[in-house]
This record gives C-alpha cells, sequence and structure tokens, in this order.
C-alpha cells in the first residue's frame, strides 16, 4: 500500500474531469482500509468508489481513498434462494453479468449500472422497475470511530428513492466494505412492466425470456438513451426526479395537460426531470465542450476537457429555468465535490 501524491483523478470519475488528489491511496484488503484509519497523522480523507456519481470542481485537498477490494462469493443456497456477497470495488456491471452466468436471478433489470457494488445501497440504485433493496440482504460496513465492522439489514438501511441512511445520519460515519445479495435460483420473476423493456423484448422476437434475456434488453435500451462514459464523460442521471405534493401536482397539469407522471402515494407524485428539462429547450444543447445528452435531458455531459465547476454553473441555470417554468425544484443526484 503506497500513499502518492499529486495524482490526476482523471481516471477515476466517470465524467472525466481532471482535478489532482493531494494524495491517493489504493486499499485491496478491509485490513489496509482499517490500516489508514489507524494512521494517527493522515490529514482528511476522500472515499472514491466508481466514481460514477459525482462531479469533481476542484483538486482534492485531502487523502483519496480508492476503494479497490474485491472478490465474490456464494454463501449460502436453496432451490430457490442464493446469497451472494461481493466486495465493495467489485465493478457493478461485472458482477451483474456473473449472477446471470450462474442462472441467479434479480439483478438483470440493474445491467450496466456504471459504478461499484460497495455504492450501490449508498443510493438504492434503480432502473426499469427495479431498485437495490428489492434483492439487498446485508452490507457490512466499517465504523470510522470505532474501526470494527457492523452489519446492516435492509431495514437499519431505511431505503427510499435514490437514498439510504448512508446519505443521511450515517453519512460519513462508514465505509461499505462488502454487500449481500438474495437471489433467485431456479424459479425467477421477471420485472418486465417497464414499458421499454416489453418492447424490446418484442423486437429481439422473444416471447418467453429469461434473465439473460431482459439483461440483453435492458443493455439495449441503456445503450440507446444513455452515452457510455468510456466515449463521453457523464455520471448518468445529473438530476433527481422531482416528487411533488397531488395538490401541486394538479396545478402543474392545468398549466402543462401533457406532462407525464408517476403516482407515488395518495399524496406524492414524481414528475420525470428529463421532461421538465426537456421541455425547458435544454435537451442536446452544447457550450463548447460540455452539455446535456441529446437522447436523454436527464443527463449532463463533458467531451472532453470541461471543467467541473462550468458543468456546475450549467445544473444551475437548468435548476433556475426549470423552476421558472414550473416552480419546480430539481435537486442534484450526483455528488457535488
Ligand atoms: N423524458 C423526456 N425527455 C428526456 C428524458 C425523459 O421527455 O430527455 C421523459 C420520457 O419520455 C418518459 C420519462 O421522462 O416519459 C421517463 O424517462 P426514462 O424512462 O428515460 O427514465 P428517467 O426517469 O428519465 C430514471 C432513472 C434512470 C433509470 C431510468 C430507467 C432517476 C433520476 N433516473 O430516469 O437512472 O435508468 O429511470 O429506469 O431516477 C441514473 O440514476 O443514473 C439513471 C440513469
Amino acid at each position: 500500500m503506497q500513499i502518492q501524491n499529486n495524482i490526476s483523478l482523471k481516471p477515476y470519475n466517470t465524467f472525466g474531469i481532471d482535478v489532482k488528489a493531494k494524495q491517493f491511496v489504493s486499499v485491496n484488503s478491509v485490513e489496509d482500509l482499517k490500516a489508514i484509519y489507524a494512521l494517527e497523522h493522515t490529514p482528511n480523507k476522500f472515499i472514491l468508489g466508481g466514481g460514477s456519481n459525482m462531479l469533481l470542481t476542484k483538486d482534492v485537498d485531502s487523502l483519496v481513498i480508492h476503494l479497490n477490494i474485491k472478490g465474490k462469493d456464494i454463501i449460502a443456497k436453496s432451490d430457490s434462494e442464493v446469497l451472494v456477497q461481493a466486495m465493495a470495488g467489485e465493478n457493478w456491471h461485472e458482477f451483474v453479468l456473473w449472477t446471470l452466468e450462474k442462472d441467479f436471478g434479480g439483478l438483470e433489470n440493474l445491467s450496466l449500472i456504471p459504478g461499484n457494488v460497495g455504492t450501490s445501497p449508498i443510493q438504492n440504485i434503480g432502473a426499469y422497475g427495479v431498485e437495490l433493496k428489492d434483492v439487498f440482504h446485508s452490507c457490512d460496513a466499517l465504523n470510522l470511530d470505532t474501526l470494527n465492522i457492523e452489519t446492516f439489514t435492509k431495514e437499519d438501511c431505511g431505503f427510499d428513492y435514490r437514498n439510504s441512511i448512508f446519505k443521511q445520519q450515517a453519512k460519513g460515519k462508514y465505509i461499505i466494505v462488502s454487500v449481500v445479495f438474495n437471489l433467485s435460483v431456479n424459479v425467477h420473476s421477471l420485472h418486465t412492466n417497464y414499458g421499454a423493456i416489453q418492447s424490446e423484448l418484442e423486437r429481439m422476437q422473444v416471447s418467453k425470456p429469461t434473465i439473460k434475456d431482459v439483461s440483453k434488453a435492458v443493455i439495449a435500451i441503456r445503450e440507446s438513451k444513455l452515452p457510455n462514459p468510456k466515449e463521453i464523460g457523464n455520471s448518468g442521471s445529473f438530476f433527481k426526479n422531482p416528487i411533488i405534493s397531488s395538490k401541486d401536482f394538479l396545478k402543474l397539469k392545468e398549466n402543462f395537460p401533457d406532462v407525464p407522471h408517476y403516482i407515488v402515494s395518495k399524496d406524492d407524485v414524481k414528475i420525470p426531470a428529463g421532461w421538465l428539462i426537456e421541455y425547458a429547450g435544454f435537451k442536446g444543447k452544447t457550450f463548447g465542450t460540455y452539455g446535456v445528452h441529446k437522447k436523454q435531458a436527464l443527463v449532463l455531459v463533458n467531451y472532453g476537457g470541461s471543467n467541473g465547476s462550468d458543468i456546475l454553473k450549467l445544473s444551475a441555470l437548468i435548476q433556475d429555468t426549470v423552476a421558472r417554468i414550473f416552480d419546480i425544484n430539481i435537486e442534484a443526484e450526483v455528488n457535488i465535490i
């Protein structure tokens, strides 16, 4: 384990922003992670997972700890269920493919999401009708005060839409080191209700889909709408879809009868931020080296060489414009550093 100085973080964030870390260390085991935290004279620390949900706007004046702890294991199996553990530094999509190869069901709708396993519970990643919480069993996390490993059950994590205790009261207090998933064996329940999946399966001419078929459909949909971070820098959805009251929704619908919406509960309605941003005229707009993706307005992109602070200014302009037109505040989904 070697601490390096003045390291560019460009290869470590999917937005491809070139800022420097004052110090940088790649950690391959829980023991090494504990050892770093046990050092008496280390500066502020900054945990870096897959770097897929952050916008770096300035140099990081800390010790950046790159969580590179690898490993995956079957820890229990019956005729209908399997518990699989993956370490925090496993790439999410490679892990999903590994479970599908073994014919374990549950993660197929979450195919091709950028990032690592360890950060998946923090924002309860979700796509195409499935959220991490639907397959989550538990996770182990290092308590940064005691340096003991604690296990969190699903209930402990307080999962919600793009939210968990790791973004709230437990923020900055723990590092997730591994996650256990509860997956199906033999009989799988497929989630193909999300409109685009059905039509993609039809296009693929699959009438009795397997979990691998669903994964292939999801991959095709994502590839058609979302930019590949290896080609165009981005962090997926930059904003969360806002949830407004039913009362405010009725007012909105009077002025904008076509607004798409999902009823979340009796009192809450979720509005796709992508639609609001497109209506506000930003879809596909470019500002030199950065802009709004042409196929999905929720995604901000770096075509190469942009500053995080310029992208942040664009996000503020989008937020202000959406607030002015619709009287709705859209919040960033990515972490602004
Ligand atoms: N829409 C537009 N214009 C756009 C984009 C979307 O009008 O430019 C409309 C669509 O027509 C549709 C609605 O918005 O009526 C929803 O669009 P879509 O199905 O593409 O999903 P989303 O709400 O924009 C969310 C997640 C994505 C996830 C997809 C699919 C959030 C913040 N984003 O996007 O997650 O892949 O659903 O389940 O919840 C991510 O978190 O990084 C991410 C990509």
